[in-house]
C-alpha cells in the first residue's frame, strides 16, 4: 500500500506511512494566478496497488484537494482507494435546522468515491449514513487515546463533558483512565454564546478534564471551566479530538484559567500531542489483509 498526504495532513499521513512501513507519494500542491488549487500526486502509476489518502477537511480549499486527489489516485490505476478522514468539518451542520438550509455534511459525503472511508470522531453518526458513493464508511474512536492519556499522567480525578453530546465521549475517555465522569447541561444561544449550567457535580478541591470532540472558538470549554472554578474545582485540564482552535481561541482557554490543552494530530497543532496513526495504521492493515 501506498500513502498520500493531503496537504491538511502531512504531518499525520508521514506518522502512519512510517507505522506500516509503506512508501509515502509526494504530492505538489499551489494555487493558480485565480485561486484555483492545483495538486498532483508525483507518480507516473500506481500499478494497480492500493492506496490510502490520508486528509483532513477544515476548509472548502481542503475538501477540493481530497477530491482532487481521490481523482488523481484513480487516474493512476490503484487498485483499491481507502480514504481517511481525520477531521471531517462541516458534520456539525448534520440536518436542516431552519428550511432551507442543507444538510452540509451530507453534500459534502456524497461527493466521495471510493472503496473504504474512515472518519475519526466524526460529530454525529448521522454524518456517516451520507457516505452513500463509498463502499464501506467507518468511525475510528480516538476516546481512548486521551482516557490513556490521562491514565499514565494521573493528573485529574474526574472527567467532565461540558454537554450531553460530549457525554459519550467522557464515558470512554473516563472508563479507559480509570476515572468517574460526569456532564454539564450546555444551552446554545447563539453560534458565539452559550449558557452552562451545573449537573450534579462535586468538582470541590479536585483536578478536572474537560473533554469535547471539538474545541473551535472556545466558548464552551471557556464558559465550562468558568463554572469549575465557581465550584471550587483546582485545575482544570482540557482534552479534545479536534483542535479547530480558530484564531484566539487558545488564549481564550488558557485566560479562563485552564491549565492544558491536550488534543490529537487529526488537526496539526501545538497541542497535538497524542497520535491517532497507530489507530488508522491497524485499520488500514485490517481491511487490507481482509479482502
Ligand atoms: C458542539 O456540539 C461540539 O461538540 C463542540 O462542543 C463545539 O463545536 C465547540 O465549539 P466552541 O469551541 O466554538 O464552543
Amino acid at each position: 500500500m501506498k500513502i498520500v498526504a493531503g496537504r491538511a495532513s502531512q504531518v499525520l499521513a508521514s506518522r502512519v506511512a512510517a507505522a506500516l512501513n509503506c512508501e509515502l507519494l509526494p504530492c505538489e500542491f499551489r494555487s493558480f494566478p485565480d485561486g484555483e488549487l492545483y495538486t498532483r500526486v508525483d507518480a507516473t502509476t500506481l500499478d494497480g496497488e492500493p492506496v490510502a489518502i490520508i486528509q483532513s477537511v477544515t476548509s472548502d480549499t481542503d475538501f477540493v484537494c481530497l477530491l482532487q486527489l481521490i481523482e488523481a489516485c484513480e487516474g493512476l490505476d490503484a487498485s483499491k482507494i481507502s480514504v481517511v478522514i481525520p477531521y471531517l468539518g462541516y458534520a456539525r451542520q448534520d440536518k436542516r435546522f431552519k428550511s432551507g438550509e442543507p444538510i452540509s455534511v451530507r453534500a459534502l459525503a456524497r461527493c466521495i468515491f471510493a472503496d473504504e472511508v474512515f472518519v475519526i470522531n466524526p460529530h454525529s453518526a448521522e454524518a456517516l449514513k451520507y457516505f452513500e458513493n463509498a463502499r464501506s464508511i467507518e468511525a475510528l474512536d480516538a476516546a481512548p487515546l486521551l482516557g490513556e492519556h490521562f491514565r499514565k499522567t494521573k493528573n485529574v480525578e474526574l472527567i467532565v463533558a461540558p454537554d450531553d453530546g460530549a457525554a459519550a465521549l467522557a464515558a470512554t475517555v473516563a472508563g479507559r483512565a480509570g476515572l468517574e465522569h460526569d456532564v454539564l447541561e450546555k444551552t446554545r444561544l447563539s453560534a458565539e454564546d452559550v449558557e452552562i449550567k451545573p449537573k450534579t457535580l462535586d468538582v470541590a478541591g479536585r483536578n478536572v478534564a474537560l473533554v469535547d470532540d471539538i474545541i473551535s472558538t472556545g466558548g464552551t470549554i471557556v464558559k465550562a471551566t468558568t463554572l469549575l472554578k465557581e465550584l471550587g474545582a483546582s485545575e482544570v485540564y482540557v482534552a479534545c479530538v479536534h483542535a479547530v482552535l480558530v484564531p484566539g481561541a487558545a488564549l481564550r482557554m488558557l485566560n479562563a484559567g485552564v491549565k492544558e490543552v491536550i488534543a490529537t494530530d487529526t488537526l496539526e497543532t501545538i497541542f497535538s500531542r497524542i497520535s491517532v496513526a497507530e489507530l488508522i495504521a491497524r485499520r488500514l492493515t485490517d481491511t487490507a489483509t481482509s479482502k
